[in-house]
């Protein structure tokens, strides 16, 4: 099978398998617990705090552990502070977009036609001390990286409260949080080769966070409910590997993403989306015009090929992207998009098989 669908999920990486396995089976200790068993688990986690706060370049009492990316976002909503407004890009993932901190609306920001927020909306917004913006460091469905560190500087002087949800990003570009001037950041460990189901929110060191589970003392009294060993210490190791092959995995990523592009462009009526723009390596969104979308992904998984129609969240719902329409491309051409997202398992080699299957489809 070939597997293009990392934006989606990443399959577990061997050696992150091989350091959850004893935590499922022998070590299955009560991390609260204070005898040996308890407190090996506890040692665990402290260690996996540390290696996802290494990626990012934060000192481990920044990161508090979550079930993944979606409730890490809902956990930095829930900061906003009462009778303030919440502000976010209009092509963020559901997890902030579908939240509705305080019973009010979420504002949202436009994007230009290459997916790319348009910081000017936001000074028109007239935002003040206490108000929250969310913006994403990189787009799940286009790739396209936001340059949100000097947008950030300029809020966080003006006392507003800046999160970004970094869940695509972590993993295919280097992730500094102090350099993108943000107070709070979101990050899932399926994304990067950890298992599913569980994440982080880096908070900056003078940020007081606010629980939105409450019950026990778990994760300093913020995140209660005893902890997913296993999954957090896979987690952890993920972000060391990650953090130790950034530049080689990048390198691939690049290369790949350049292949598939350069051949797409060969093929009739196809258009790449925010192709002029900063995206991650390892992203291409495209359409081909009079190609269904949908017909597409299917057509190829009969070839055992799985790439995605839209967000894997919103796909089998035969709605175009909303991140598409956002960028105000059309709607047929929204509904014939392909979202391809290589890993650092693919191949050249897959690539051409790729695009020689696309051919016989939409030749056909
Ligand atoms: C940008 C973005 N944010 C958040 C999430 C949600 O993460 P999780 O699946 O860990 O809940 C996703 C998942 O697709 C995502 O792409």
């Amino acid at each position: 099978m070939i597997y293009f669908d990392h934006n989606a999920t990443t399959p577990l990486d061997e050696a992150v398998f091989d350091a959850m396995l004893p935590f499922l089976k022998r070590f299955y200790g009560n991390p609260s617990s204070l005898y040996r068993l308890g407190r090996l688990s506890r040692t665990a986690i402290e260690t996996a705090r540390e290696q996802v706060a290494e990626l990012v370049g934060v000192h481990s009492s920044q990161v508090v552990f979550t079930s993944g990316g979606t409730e890490s976002n809902n956990l930095a909503l829930a900061q906003l502070a009462p009778g303030h407004r919440c502000v976010a890009s209009a092509i963020e993932h559901p997890s902030v977009l579908a939240v509705v901190p305080q019973n009010q609306p979420i504002t949202t920001v436009p994007v230009n036609t290459q997916g790319q927020v348009l910081d000017a909306a936001i000074d028109d917004l007239g935002l003040e001390a206490n108000d929250f913006i969310s913006i994403m460091r990189a787009n799940n469905e286009t790739g396209v990286v936001q340059d949100i560190a000097p947008v950030f500087a300029r809020l966080r002087e003006q006392g507003i409260v800046c999160h970004t949800d970094a869940v695509q990003a972590a993993g295919k570009i280097a992730l500094e949080f102090d350099a993108l001037n943000a107070q709070l950041m979101s990050l899932s460990s399926h994304k990067l080769y950890g298992p599913k189901g569980c994440g982080a929110l880096i908070a900056a060191r003078d940020f007081t966070l606010k629980p939105l589970l409450r019950g026990g003392s778990q994760e300093s009294g913020i995140r209660a409910g005893t902890e997913n060993v296993a999954a957090i210490v896979g987690f952890g190791k993920a972000c060391e590997l990650a953090r130790s092959e950034l530049e080689p995995r990048w390198q691939l990523l690049l290369q790949l993403r350049l292949h598939l592009e350069t051949e797409l462009k060969k093929l009739p009526g196809c258009v790449i989306f925010s192709e002029k723009v900063d995206r991650l390596p390892n992203t291409v969104q495209f359409s081909i015009a009079g190609v269904d979308g949908e017909m597409l992904q299917m057509q190829l998984d009969q070839k055992n090929i799985a790439v995605s129609s839209a967000s894997a969240c919103s796909s089998g719902g035969g709605e175009p992207s909303a991140v598409l329409l956002a960028m105000g491309v059309d709607e047929q051409t929204a509904k014939g998009a392909i979202r391809v997202s290589f890993g650092k398992a693919n191949t050249m080699q897959e690539i051409d098989t790729f695009i020689e299957n696309l051919k016989n489809i939409i030749r056909t």
